[in-house]
């Protein structure tokens, strides 16, 4: 804040009542507003105990339906502010507005964080046209347990990864500046360790080392608060037995002294009062005091600061400090996106002008088609033009394809699999049961060249709150394979879904293409990767287990003192199971393409570097094929010694590169001692001389390596 903004919005607060700075803090639904409260309100909201005046002083919004509706609120709001301090308005702009992309799952896929920040760039466009200021968003929750419904929301299991895609949608949101018409700021979410709830059910208990905390949970927040999000949105869970929502340890040692971050600290919903049920307060007045001393600026949908604030200050038992260090953090973020020039800034009454464009589709269109992941692929595929296709499966004609948490997508307007494909169908039934399919269906089956199984979870099976312990592929969906298996015609899985699955009984199909939820344009991106107009290039960046029973699994795990190494290792006595392999079905990282990538000559500058130099790493990729495509080419980084057991590797950097027909180039990384230092159980970054092993390839488990020797610094 500038000297002169910085007193003007000190001289503002100043003129406020401590009821006025306390409704500062307030977020509730916009209907409250606008609806005749003795009429129109009932349950939750009665709950609320609000009174029209504190209504009326409430300092943000939660949802926002269309831009008419923005302005009807925040004009009713004003007229009644006695300083005019406009309304800010927050949404979930997850994965699109109105345009829809791909769930952020399968947006990491991508690994294309550039493409990340367009998709931003748009939803941001999109949603401010419609009044709204902030979005819920990026979601960085590191997760290692597909049982979770909400790893559909985030991007997967490396904290690099993440981090990179997270300050990606930051700048997206951001675009050239909060105080632009067309920009959003970006609340991070969920502060933190929510990804890591316990047996992967929602809301459930976390209890993680600082060690895991430091180095593997924190990073990917601090990289969105780095790359300028404004807010902070706290999680419902627990960190070492407190909650987070009214956790100091993270909302001021971390959040203000360590990271020395203002953003704006929110809960999630009603997370502030459920902390009385995680048994942290007995009643919503200790509430309110706990969540004004820990660190919580604004209450989303629970009014305990509204209730008793103002009361604790008037007592004494709160230091009205607390509660002004909260509002001034609001005030600059209104002030910084120009909410005081402007209460109505970007809002266009005319919502269609920005929204669902061509262009705008065209780019969901884009990200589709990088976010799609080849798991296996005999040469069934790409399709020829003339293909007679069996489609079937309950995805054939759904359009449920946009995947959840699309609040203002519509699951209407866009083309389902049957059509796109309809000038190749022979047949289509989109039934999910094998039995249902008489002697008639396969009769006409026979005609085709291939069958198209669209298959997987309906997408309300994954998101907030649905949670699984069974995540194969529901209702034997898979057993429809059966029938291309008896006629003996190839088969083409195309799977949907928001989680990685249990699906090995799929993987002999000739073809599986991981589909995810794609958004608007999902089903002419797959038509369009099928015929082989585009080629995929998407890699997992969620490990896929071979049962529930291996979860956790993810790459980057430690060695133990007893590692087991594989099927010739016939020691009894090592970290294994006695009914499966300790890999995966498919690995973080690993994606098929129609082009054939084969890495060769990798070459270190030096063998041996001291923490001032940096080396380059340098590896040949050549494309054995006579397709174009991307590859993604993975540096991958092991301390084979340190002061605390390392993981087997480490993502530290990757590319995604072009290749024409048949072309071969050579990819260079540069290694710096920022890829050999690691975070310590004390929050330390160090590093430690000694041996380390580069690698690089196209996927976790498929990699070259060479020995690195880090000297110490030379005297
Ligand atoms: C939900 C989610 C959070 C979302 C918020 C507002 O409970 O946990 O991610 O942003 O409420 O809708």
């Amino acid at each position: 804040m500038s000297e002169k903004n910085d007193l003007s919005l000190k001289e503002l607060l100043d003129k406020l009542t401590i009821k006025e700075k306390v409704g500062q803090l307030l977020q509730i639904a916009p209907f409250l507003f606008i609806k005749d409260l003795k009429v129109e309100v009932a349950g939750h909201v009665r709950n609320l105990k609000l009174d029209e005046e504190k209504i009326f002083c409430a300092g943000s919004v939660l949802g926002i339906g269309s831009p008419k509706e923005m302005i009807a609120v925040q004009k009713k709001y004003l007229a009644k502010s006695r300083h005019k301090i406009p309304l800010l308005f927050m949404a979930d702009v997850i994965h699109g507005y109105k345009s829809i992309f791909p769930v952020p799952i399968a947006l990491a896929s991508s690994f294309n964080p550039k493409m990340a920040e367009i998709t931003a760039r748009i939803s941001a466009v999109e949603a401010s046209s419609c009044g709204i200021n902030v979005t819920f968003s990026p979601m960085v929750d590191l997760s290692r347990d597909p049982r979770w419904g909400r790893v559909m929301e985030g991007f997967g299991e490396d904290p690099y990864l993440i981090s990179k895609m997270g300050k990606a949608m930051v700048k997206g949101y951001m675009g050239d500046g909060l105080d632009k018409s067309n920009s959003l700021a970006s609340c991070v979410k969920h502060f933190a360790g929510y990804g890591a709830a316990i047996a992967g059910r929602d809301y459930n208990t976390v209890d993680l080392s600082r060690l895991a905390l430091y180095s593997e949970y924190l990073p990917p927040y601090k990289a969105a608060i780095d790359a300028g999000a404004r807010l902070i949105m706290t999680a419902f869970n627990t960190i070492d037995g407190v909650p987070s929502t009214v956790n100091s340890f993270l909302l001021r040692t971390i959040l203000r002294d360590k990271w020395h971050c203002n953003a704006v600290t929110i809960s999630d919903f009603d997370s502030l009062r459920q902390i009385i049920t995680h048994g942290v307060a007995k009643d919503t007045e200790e509430v309110a005091y706990k969540g004004i001393t820990n660190g919580l600026d604004i209450e989303m949908a629970s009014s305990t600061y509204a209730n008793h604030l103002e009361d604790l200050i008037n007592r004494s038992l709160v230091d009205i400090k607390l509660l002004d260090e909260a509002v001034l953090r609001i005030l600059d973020l209104k002030k910084d996106l120009g909410l005081f020039d402007n209460p109505y800034k970007g809002v266009d009454e005319i919502e269609d002008n920005n929204i669902l464009t061509k262009d705008n589709l065209n780019k969901t269109l884009e990200t589709a088609y990088e976010s799609m992941v080849l798991l296996e692929n005999d040469g069934v595929l790409p399709l020829n033009k003339n293909v007679k296709i069996a489609l079937i499966g309950p995805y054939a004609t759904s359009r449920s394809i946009i995947g959840p948490w699309s609040w203002h997508g519509s699951r209407d307007t866009h083309k389902c699999l049957e059509e796109v494909l309809r000038d190749n169908l022979v047949f289509c039934k989109d039934e999910e049961d094998v039995s249902k399919y008489t002697e008639s269906d396969l009769e006409k089956i026979k005609q085709a060249d291939v069958v198209i199984l669209a298959i997987g979870e309906p997408d309300w099976l994954s998101g907030e709150a649905h949670s699984r312990t069974d995540i194969t592929i529901p209702n034997n969906q898979d057993r429809l394979l059966t029938i291309s298996k008896e006629l003996g015609i190839p088969s083409v899985v195309l799977l949907f879904n928001g989680r990685p699955l249990i699906i090995d009984s799929i993987k002999s199909s000739n073809a599986l293409l991981e589909c995810w939820f794609l958004g608007s344009e999902s089903s002419t991106a797959i038509k369009d990767v099928l015929f082989g107009k585009i080629n995929p290039s998407g890699k997992l960046p969620m490990t896929f287990p071979r049962s529930v029973g291996q979860i956790p699994i993810y790459y980057n795990h430690l060695n133990t003192g007893r590692p087991y190494l594989g099927e010739n290792d016939h020691n009894q006595y090592v970290s294994k199971y006695l009914d499966s392999p300790n890999t995966p079905l498919y690995s973080f990282g690993y994606g098929l393409s129609y082009c054939k990538f084969e890495y060769s000559n990798l070459q270190l500058t030096k063998n041996t570097m001291n923490p001032k130099e940096s080396i380059t790493a340098s590896v040949e990729v050549k494309n054995n094929s006579d397709y174009a495509g991307y590859e993604v080419v993975q540096l991958y980084i092991k301390d084979h010694f340190a002061r605390i057991s390392r993981p087997v590797k480490e993502l530290k950097n990757f590319k995604k590169i072009h290749f024409l027909a048949n072309e071969k180039k050579i990819i260079d990384f540069i290694i710096s001692i920022k890829d050999l230092t690691y975070i310590t159980e004390t929050d330390n970054e160090v590093y430690d001389s000694g041996s380390f092993s580069v690698m690089i390839g196209g996927s976790s488990d498929h990699t070259l390596i060479k020995d690195l020797e880090l000297v110490k610094e030379l005297s």
